[in-house]
């Protein structure tokens, strides 16, 4: 009866507080094979609660590379931007036409080149959706340490 209750008792803590540190305990009594992940010590069918959204700064300079072959980073917000069957907002100022008025980079000569290596005069299908490739940035902790360091030619 003794160790119900304790059992009872640990696991109420575990489901009513978010601890950090787990001791040996915890860890046996929660479902997911005593594995803590960024999650915290949850069970799998526990629903987290979302995290806020992070903000994305309207402006920022432009980011680094870190790799030669990787898509720049977008350093301005694209909050409302619409890229659907109609409408492209990021060619209304990236595209080779618009990208002089709008003072913005033109898109790279590799995106007219469809997968077949042939070039065409406007953007390539398999370049139409830009968030596949480019994503905002916004000032946020990493989720986990990353020890890459960039190649040679790029620092
Ligand atoms: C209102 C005009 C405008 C729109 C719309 C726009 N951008 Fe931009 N974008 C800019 C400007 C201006 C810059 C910064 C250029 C500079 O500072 O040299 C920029 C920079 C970028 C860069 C960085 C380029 C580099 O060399 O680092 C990327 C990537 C980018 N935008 C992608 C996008 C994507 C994807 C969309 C659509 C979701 C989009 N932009 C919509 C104006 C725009
Ligand atoms: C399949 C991935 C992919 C898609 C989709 C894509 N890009 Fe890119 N983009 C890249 C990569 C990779 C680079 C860097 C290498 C290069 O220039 O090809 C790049 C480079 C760029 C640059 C920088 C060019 C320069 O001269 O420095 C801009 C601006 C840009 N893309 C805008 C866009 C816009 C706008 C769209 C949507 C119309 C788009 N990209 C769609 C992968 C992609």
């Amino acid at each position: 009866m003794k160790k119900i209750l304790t059992a009872i008792f640990t696991a109420s803590i575990i489901a009513f507080s978010s601890p950090t540190v787990f001791s040996a305990e915890e860890i046996v009594l929660t479902n997911n094979g005593g594995v803590p992940s960024l999650r915290g010590l949850v069970e799998i069918s526990d629903v987290n609660k979302a995290e806020a959204l992070k903000k994305v700064p309207r402006e920022q300079h432009l980011i680094d590379r870190n790799y030669v072959q990787q898509p720049p980073l977008i350093p301005h917000s694209i909050r409302g931007y619409q890229v659907n069957l109609n409408a492209n907002k990021c060619l209304s100022c990236h595209s080779f036409k618009n990208a002089g008025a709008m003072g913005a980079t033109k898109v790279s000569v590799t995106h007219f080149i469809t997968r077949e290596g042939t070039t065409l005069s406007d953007v390539s299908p398999r370049r139409y959706f830009c968030l596949q490739c480019h994503v905002t940035q916004a000032d946020a902790k990493p989720l986990v340490d990353n020890s890459f360091t960039p190649v040679d030619s790029l620092r």
